[in-house]
């Protein structure tokens, strides 16, 4: 079982999305062009007659009769640039992700105990001796510090107060967190369930304050939903970790998972488009959201699915807590393309955690185009 072959559960439940009053038949027709093109081209990919090769060298697109190509420009009579150029992008990188794990070598066979539970699921919380939190929170100690005692000012990208260490800049962080994730058969459960080697590429130290402003960067324009910044990941060929440096209780806002989200059904194309609206029209005023319901009826979608609902819909996130009173761990690893988000920060709380990916990789390398 990995997340290719995971059967899916249920409907992906879609909120409303914002609308205008009359659609355009011709923006409809482009978008089914575009859809076909899309679904040809996946086609190829998914029966190899479209090698990663040829994606990475862009011949496949120029091979390709230019259908999709020809399609997406199409789109830019109606809609923006920025979100034309990024639904393609998306595209491109979803064709070569699926041509890389068709291609490249399986993963490693172990599997722990908790695997099972947490394909299914999508997510699973486990417990890092206190002994290792206190020598990486040593390591770091001087950030961890700045960023609880400092105000900043959130600069419109990120979170509102990070650090992010990469593998040259910070060795032996990434050396400590290595030899846990081995040790926690970590590895061992992403590098199945994606069905791929896998590497640690991306460490980034978050504290979230009550007076955060990221997590409402969609329709920011409007008060928050109860959902609000639900989501599944734009990123492709990617698993991450939430790893807790301090206890988590209700009000520091913690991380939620909803449960086997990771096997909702949802159409490809819907999905593609879903991502790269989510990181191209933000839709924080009234000009981007008619950018949005510009696009044909087919892609209007967004992968930031909380900013859109109402409350009401039947969903039931996990909420994980820390310490022992609670009865929980600190490390919580997941698919990111299942439905989650980190929790809102109320009544001075604050919440301090490492936010880990794992990327995909081919001997020892991350793959570039990710
Ligand atoms: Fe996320």
């Amino acid at each position: 079982m990995n997340k290719w072959t995971l059967e899916t559960t249920k409907e992906f439940p879609w909120p409303k999305f914002p609308t205008i009053v009359e659609e355009s038949k011709e923006a409809n027709s482009v978008g089914e062009f575009i859809e076909h093109s899309y679904f040809d081209m996946r086609t190829d990919v998914l029966t190899r007659k479209i090698t990663l090769e040829k994606l990475l060298t862009g011949d496949a697109y120029s091979s390709h009769d230019d259908a999709l190509v020809t399609s997406i420009n199409l789109l830019s009579n109606f809609v923006e640039h920025d979100m034309v150029l990024r639904i393609f992008k998306e595209m491109q990188i979803e064709f070569s992700t699926l041509a890389a794990i068709l291609e490249l070598p399986s993963a490693r066979k172990t599997k722990p105990n908790w695997y099972k539970s947490f394909a299914s699921n999508g997510s699973r919380i486990l417990q890092v001796p206190e002994t290792i939190v206190d020598d990486i929170r040593m390591s770091i100690n001087d950030d961890i510090y700045n960023l609880q005692t400092n105000d900043s000012e959130w600069g419109g990208i990120g979170y509102d107060n990070e650090v992010r260490y990469t593998r040259e800049d910070s060795p032996i962080l990434y050396e400590e967190l290595e030899k846990l994730f081995d040790n926690m058969n970590v590895i061992h459960a992403v590098e199945n369930y994606m069905d791929n080697e896998m590497i640690l590429e991306g460490v980034t130290l978050h504290v979230c304050k009550e007076d955060d402003k990221h997590w409402n960067m969609t329709q920011a324009d409007k008060p928050p939903t109860p959902f609000e910044n639900l989501h599944f990941d734009p990123k492709n060929g990617m698993m991450k970790c939430i790893f807790y440096l301090d206890k988590v209780g209700i009000d520091d806002g913690p991380f939620s998972y909803v449960m086997g989200s990771n096997r909702w059904d949802m159409n490809p194309f819907h999905k593609v488009v879903a991502k790269a609206i989510s990181v191209s029209n933000y839709m924080e005023n009234g000009w981007r959201r008619s950018q949005f319901a510009s696009l044909p009826k087919s892609m209007q979608y967004c992968a930031n699915i909380g900013a859109f609902m109402t409350g009401d819909e039947d969903i039931l996130e996990n909420k994980y807590y820390t310490g022992p009173e609670l009865g929980r761990g600190n490390l919580i690893v997941f698919d990111p393309g299942g439905l989650h988000r980190g929790g809102i920060v109320t009544d001075e709380g604050m919440r301090t955690n490492l936010q880990i990916m794992f990327r995909l990789a081919h001997k020892g390398k991350a793959l570039g185009f990710i």
